[in-house]
């Protein structure tokens, strides 16, 4: 079965597609055969509206209508452009822009995911499954992160034998610890580029929204004093399985301390908060003794980051998730693909204990497309997952 997966992360930097053969569920094992994967930023206005959306500032009821159905046509638009591309695809699965994540006391309670699915049914007449994140919130999980299936999957056949873990650096940071022996666990640890971004961001005036190849922060040294307070918060010490969004990490978490300790020169912020994300990606890691690690997203990509990683993971061998099959770039779309499939044939999107749900639920609700529907009939829980050769180009 031929599947796009999309998804806009907590970066807010662009949407995320990726098209996947997909085969196995009747017997749970698997195959993931990547055919084709790229980005599309958002165009500029749309990206800057996102943002804007992020607390501490208030919206209106307006702007969150117009920003669901521009999201949806934006993902209407690449859908289209990569169906084509491939000559025709089955399923599309469309995770959104998380524009808030409702955490109280520990608890999810609820979810916003940005982007009608409508509009990509419109344009592509393919069923859409979309809303991966609110079954499992009611059925008591947190609902993020969903990375878990597919990197518990990936990591069992990785290397030998020890503890392993997937890492993935985006807005927010998760990870996904698989143990010798052992249920797997998955969690998000906190900020990953998200607060670097927002710093970068008004450092250059909005002339860069990120720091390319992590160039301000090896300009800058990091201010022990500055980290002291910024890892005091609380969230760093909850046990999982715990989630969380930007809601938590933004520049009304960080200006505070800023203002407490004695001047902070602009790099030696991005340095410190380069350092937050290493430290305490390794501060939730250090309990499980991982042998082991897989890093994907946009943060493989800042070089000052991995090297504050490494210092802080000690004796972890460190490597991107292309050691395990699937680009570092394209690894959260994939993912989306395969959620969607399972759905597709009614098999939970998330493993036992994961999320913290009563029980795994099958994620998403299904938009029908132009043709009637005959859904195959229910799959297995995965068991093996083997990802096939790419296309010969
Ligand atoms: N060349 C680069 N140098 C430094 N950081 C980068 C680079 N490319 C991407 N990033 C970081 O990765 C982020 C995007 O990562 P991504 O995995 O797309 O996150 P999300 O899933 O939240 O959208 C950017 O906002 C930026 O902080
Ligand atoms: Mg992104």
């Amino acid at each position: 079965m031929i599947v796009v997966g999309m998804i806009s992360g907590t970066s807010m930097d662009g949407l995320d597609v990726a098209v996947a053969d997909l085969s196995g569920a009747q017997t749970g094992d698997l195959v993931l055969r990547p055919l084709q994967a790229r980005t599309w930023r958002w165009p500029e206005s749309l990206r800057e509206r996102l943002l804007a959306l992020l607390p501490p500032s208030s919206t209106t009821v307006a702007e969150v209508a117009q920003l669901d159905e521009l999201v949806g046509r934006s993902c209407a638009a690449a859908a289209t452009a990569v169906v084509a591309d491939v000559g025709g695809a089955d399923l599309v699965v469309s995770h959104g822009q998380t524009v808030f994540h409702w955490v109280t006391d520990g608890r999810a309670e609820g979810t916003l995911q940005l982007g009608q699915p409508a509009p990509i049914v419109q344009a592509t007449g393919l069923p859409v499954v979309s809303d991966l994140r609110a079954r499992d919130i009611a059925a008591g999980g947190q609902g993020a992160p969903l990375a878990g299936t597919l990197d518990t999957l990936l990591l069992r056949g990785f290397g030998g034998p020890g503890t392993r873990a997937a890492l993935n650096l985006g807005g927010i940071a998760n990870v996904t610890v698989v143990p010798a022996d052992g249920e797997p666990v998955a969690f998000d640890t906190g900020p990953a580029n998200c607060l670097i971004d927002a710093a970068v961001t008004r450092i250059t005036r909005g002339e860069a929204s990120y720091d390319a190849g992590g160039a301000i922060a090896a300009a800058g040294t990091v201010r022990e004093d500055l980290l002291d307070l910024l890892l005091a918060k609380p969230y760093y010490d909850l046990p999982a399985p715990k989630s969380t969004g930007r809601e938590l990490f933004t520049t009304a978490y960080v200006e505070p301390y800023v203002a407490k300790v004695a001047p902070v020169a602009d790099a030696d912020l991005v340095a410190t908060l380069v350092e937050l994300t290493a430290r305490t990606v390794g501060r939730a890691l250090a309990p499980y003794d991982v042998d082991r690690l897989v890093v994907s997203g946009g943060g493989v990509h800042n070089p000052v980051l991995m090297a504050a990683l490494e210092r802080a993971l000690g004796r972890v061998e460190v490597k991107t998730s292309d050691a395990v099959g699937l680009p570092a770039d394209d690894k959260e779309a994939y993912l989306m693909a395969l959620i969607g499939y399972l759905t597709w044939h009614q098999v939970p999107g998330v493993l036992p204990g994961m999320t913290g749900a009563d029980q795994p639920r099958v994620l998403g609700r299904i938009s029908l497309g132009d043709n009637p529907v005959h859904l195959p009939e229910p799959g297995v829980s995965p068991r093996t997952l083997t990802i096939g050769p790419p296309p010969v180009e």
